[in-house]
């Protein structure tokens, strides 16, 4: 048998072994969806922080998960930290030329609400 038909074999069984594959198992090994146990107002507050954390991709990249090494990510931190922290930036405590306009526009609500956004991203 030369390498050529080797291959063949090889590929063809592959691609019967994925063919055979139940994608109902994917679904059955597929991780349990985090926000289910979420209340109708945590879930408000989560919408709330979605749609005011859109201004914030541009640098801190799309679900906080930053590809430019001069901003920090910030999925996954915790709702204290953030808090904390957007406070510090928008009452002048920390000052920063990029970060601190950001923060300046915020109303407690959205600071709230983006701090519960950011946590409950997933990180894979
Ligand atoms: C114009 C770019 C820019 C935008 C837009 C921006 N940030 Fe930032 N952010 C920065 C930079 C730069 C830093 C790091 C500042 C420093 O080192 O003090 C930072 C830092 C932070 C930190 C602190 C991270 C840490 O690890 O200490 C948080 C939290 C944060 N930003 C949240 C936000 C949120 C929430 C938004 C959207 C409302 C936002 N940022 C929008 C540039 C930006």
């Amino acid at each position: 048998m030369n390498q050529l038909s080797r291959l063949l074999i090889f590929v063809t069984f592959g691609v019967f072994v994925a063919a055979c594959s139940d994608p109902a198992t994917i679904t059955e090994t597929a991780k349990p969806d985090p926000w289910a146990a979420l209340s109708d107002s945590e879930r408000e507050l989560l919408r709330h922080g979605e749609a005011r954390a859109r201004s914030c991709a541009a640098c801190h990249g799309p679900q906080g998960i930053s590809r430019n090494r001069m901003y920090p990510s910030i999925a996954g931190m915790s709702a204290k930290d953030m808090t904390t922290t957007l406070q510090a930036y928008r009452s002048g405590e920390i000052v920063n030329p990029l970060m601190s306009p950001q923060a300046r526009g915020l109303s407690d609500e959205d600071i709230a609400a983006l701090a519960f956004y950011f946590t409950h991203l997933q990180i894979d």
